[in-house]
């Protein structure tokens, strides 16, 4: 919680992004902010070890988790208009999220303890899920002895995705476009022809139901309707799963509820906008990403990644020879200009 300020700079570099700009890409923004701030964050110094101590990676650990929600706060406020609350110390991680949404001016501002208790079991259910992709891709950056912070903004822009934490703003924006329970044998139709996604279904891993998603069901009807009142997307989600539980597409290719597909109906009901929910994600996510970073950096085996590629194209192709080729386009490019950076090669000049 000591962690939770930002420095003025990154808090103008999101300041001086547009107010409609997707907090996914703030969040980003933010955290590669971060990376220009703090010296040993440097990627040359960062590939010659200075993470080698336990002290010095747990403190990029606490700097992230503590500074991630306050990043997170500016993103939401960018379309209220309004400010985050500056970080209160003395509440916990979750409430202290929801009272720099909503705590305004006013520091007696207290959450409502069940919804975030709410929250806070949405944030521990998404804190690690093992090597998916955002995962991998925070792994990948830092084999290359990159610093924390661009790793994590990179996982984060991987995050990003509908088919990967992108899913639970694409599963509510799809329950609205279905707009009531007539509508859905059209559109199970339209997924069985390829026209459609059935987004919050099917899992990598998971050939059956997400146990994320069985929580999250009571989480929504248990802890958070009861207050805030049933969503109608709630009715539509439901029909929405049986009819594809009982179809011999779904079935067949034993495609289940993840996490996703209930999760944004809690996040609306909590009064988060669609756009915000992957943020909601990536916030306890980043947990998961430190302690991989972490762990990749004391794992004797690790190497930098290199991914090959088996190569399967035309090996032998004939092609004529540079002088008498006669392409489409060839006699455009050569009436160009040369541009000043050619010009600048061509003369010698040292531009390092
Ligand atoms: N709607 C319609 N068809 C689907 C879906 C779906 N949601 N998911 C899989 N299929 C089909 C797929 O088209 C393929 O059909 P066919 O055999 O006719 O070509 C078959 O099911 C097998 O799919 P798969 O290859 O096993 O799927 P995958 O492992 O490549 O992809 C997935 C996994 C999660 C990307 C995919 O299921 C999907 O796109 N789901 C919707 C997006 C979503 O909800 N993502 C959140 C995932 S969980 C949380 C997270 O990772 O962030």
């Amino acid at each position: 919680m000591r962690h939770t300020a930002l420095p003025t700079e990154v808090v103008e570099v999101i300041n001086a992004m547009p107010h409609d700009s997707h907090p996914m890409g703030v969040l980003m923004t933010g955290i590669c902010a971060l990376s220009t701030m703090h010296p040993e964050a440097n990627p040359a110094l960062a590939g010659q070890g200075v993470y080698k101590t336990r002290e010095m990676q747990d403190k990029q650990i606490v700097r992230l988790l503590g500074k991630i929600p306050t990043i997170a706060a500016m993103a939401y406020h960018k379309s209220t208009g309004r400010k985050a609350a500056p970080p209160n110390q003395r509440l916990d991680y979750t409430e202290n999220f929801l009272y720099m949404l909503d705590g305004g001016y006013n520091p007696q501002y207290r959450p409502n303890p069940r919804l975030a208790r709410a929250l806070d079991i949405m944030f521990i259910l998404h804190a690690e899920h093992e090597m998916n992709c955002s995962t991998a891709a925070v792994r990948h950056l830092a084999s290359s002895g990159v610093d924390v912070y661009t790793a994590v903004a990179g996982a984060v822009g991987a995050l990003y995705g509908p088919l990967h934490g992108g899913a639970n703003e694409a599963v509510l924006r799809m329950l609205a476009r279905i707009g009531s329970v007539e509508n859905i044998p059209a559109f199970i139709a339209g997924v069985k022809n390829k026209k459609e996604k059935l987004f919050g279904f099917g899992h990598r891993v998971y050939r059956n139901f997400d146990p994320r998603a069985k929580i999250i069901k009571e989480v929504a009807e248990n802890e958070v309707f009861p207050l805030v009142g049933v969503d109608p997307l709630i009715e539509i989600a439901k029909a929405l799963q049986d009819a594809a539980l009982s179809d011999e597409y779904f079935v067949s290719r034993k495609l289940y509820p993840n996490v996703d597909f209930y999760s944004g109906l809690v996040y609306r009901a909590l009064g988060f906008p669609p756009q915000f929910f992957t943020v909601l994600f990536a916030i306890p996510r980043i947990v998961g990403y430190c302690a991989h970073w972490r762990e990749s950096l004391t794992d004797p085996d690790t190497k930098i990644i290199r991914p090959q590629q088996d190569y399967k194209g035309v090996w032998l192709r004939h092609y004529s020879d540079v002088g008498v080729r006669t392409a489409e386009g060839a006699d455009t490019l050569s009436k160009l200009p040369p541009s000043n950076a050619y010009n600048r090669r061509v003369a010698g000049e040292n531009w390092m």
